[in-house]
């Protein structure tokens, strides 16, 4: 059956267009055109079932194949490990787990305990509830806030959602969870304050909130080191060392969320490491096994873990369970990622083929009135897209959505913002894989370039 379909395609595509209900999409569209379905991938390239293949800019879609696809050595690892022991609760522990958790660590100065999950939205939840457990055992409740910006994203679920600044991915969600509060973004293109240091006044923002909230009530600050759905959006210089210093002001822990920036994406092995701030708790999915096993991981510091202990107190540990964060195959296989990137040179890739990317974008810039901004760090980056470069009016969606795929049809694959901000779907974003070359740069730029001329120009 499967060889006969895999011989079929039409045949996949009806079951698909049938029976399958995609992600992130409108399915009006398939009534006429076919959904797309892929089928292998090898480096940086993928192939869909008609045979077609393309260039993905966006490792799988949403950033998350960081070494590429085709890897035999994590496939060989993750099967070695299900026929030896597929799965056991977290109650208990994995070789592969205990390994994956040594070797992470050694990455992460001052942190120390792994909590596994297997999803990005998951591990989010998992920190949420550690800082309200410790609100609630160690502070009389108090504490139990959590505060979030504008913009940044950290999951699907409920819980995330009620901690997401963004507002389309949330509309008719509702109602969120209660105790989260939204903090400023702090994207200088669209400033919110004049006058110079900016990173400086946007983390001011966030104490304007602290204290009109009271310092008492706020358990913890999440943020993305750097936002990625949201635009692309690196903190401005100074932000970071006031966010760190606020936090350790009013006595907050500082949540990071790396999902997207974990694992060499920034061209450090975590986004936080550009900044040199000490996180309490950093949460990571995508790129922890690059898509080849779903993991996801709450990092935390010894301090957050020993809050927890109390023999005494028989609701004191921490009484969360994920059965998933049980499969043995997700730390194994990124256990074998992590090796791949270390052995690969992949952080220091991802930095110097970023910066590449950058120069070749603000060729771009120079080129296309359609560019309002360029940004990025390491091999993630965005494009922001304007009508009028002296208004910074927001290029329409239907536009940013051609250039796509113009893109598309020099068989490159790029992302752009999708459902996020209201009015600010504009920024195109890309996330190659972290073994990207010169040559593919070359190629994604061009396809751009190709993209703007034929949709905008
Ligand atoms: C920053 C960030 N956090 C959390 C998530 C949620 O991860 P998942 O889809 O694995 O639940 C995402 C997903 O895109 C993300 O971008």
């Amino acid at each position: 059956m499967d060889d006969l379909r895999s011989n079929d395609p039409a045949s996949v595509i009806a079951a698909d267009r049938a029976h399958v209900w995609h992600h992130l999409i409108q399915h009006k569209p398939f009534e006429t055109i076919d959904p797309r379905i892929i089928v292998e991938g090898k480096g940086m390239q993928v192939w869909d079932i008609k045979g077609r293949e393309y260039l993905d800019a966006v490792s799988g879609g949403v950033w998350t194949v960081n070494v590429g696809y085709g890897r035999e050595r994590i496939a060989d690892a993750v099967r070695d490990q299900l026929v030896k022991m597929c799965y056991f609760a977290g109650a208990s522990g994995t070789i592969a787990g205990a390994e994956f958790a040594e070797r992470l660590v050694s990455k992460m100065p001052g942190l120390s305990r792994v909590y596994y999950a297997n999803s990005g939205s998951e591990a989010n939840e998992k920190a949420f509830k550690m800082v309200r457990a410790i609100s609630a055992k160690h502070h009389g409740g108090k504490k139990s806030k959590i505060l979030y910006r504008d913009r940044d994203y950290h999951g699907t679920t409920i819980g995330a959602l009620s901690a997401g600044g963004q507002q389309e991915r949330n509309a008719r969600f509702g109602p969120f969870a209660p105790g989260f509060i939204e903090v400023p973004h702090c994207l200088e293109y669209r400033a919110q304050w004049e006058g110079p240091d900016y990173g400086v006044k946007a983390a001011d923002a966030i104490e304007e909130v602290i204290l009109r909230e009271g310092p008492d009530e706020i358990g913890a600050l999440c943020l993305e080191p750097v936002t990625a759905g949201g635009g692309c959006i690196v903190p401005p210089a100074g932000y970071w060392e006031r966010v760190q210093e606020i936090c350790r002001k009013y006595d907050i822990l500082l949540h990071i969320d790396e999902v997207v920036c974990g694992l060499g994406r920034t061209g450090t092995w975590f986004g936080y490491q550009q900044f040199g701030v000490e996180p309490d708790l950093v949460t990571m999915a995508k790129g922890v096994a690059s898509g080849y096993a779903a993991i996801s991981c709450c990092v935390t510091t010894e301090a957050v873990f020993d809050a927890f202990k109390d023999a005494d107190d028989p609701l004191g540990h921490f009484r969360d369970i994920s059965t998933f964060g049980g499969c043995a195959s997700g730390p194994v296989a990124a256990l074998e990622n992590m090796k791949i990137i270390e052995e690969e040179g992949l952080c220091e890739n991802s930095a110097a083929m970023g910066e590449y990317l950058m120069e070749r974008f603000r060729e771009l810039e120079a080129k296309h009135q359609v560019i309002g901004e360029v940004r990025g760090l390491g091999l993630f980056a965005g494009i922001e897209l304007v009508a009028d470069r002296e208004t910074r009016e927001p290029l329409a969606e239907k536009l940013v959505a051609k250039v796509q795929a113009e893109a598309l049809a020099e068989d490159v694959m790029i992302g752009a913002a999708n459902r996020s901000v209201p009015g600010f779907n504009n920024v195109l974003l890309f996330a190659p894989a972290l073994i990207a070359t010169r040559d593919d740069i070359d190629r994604i730029v061009a396809a751009v370039d190709a993209g703007l001329t034929r949709a905008v120009a």
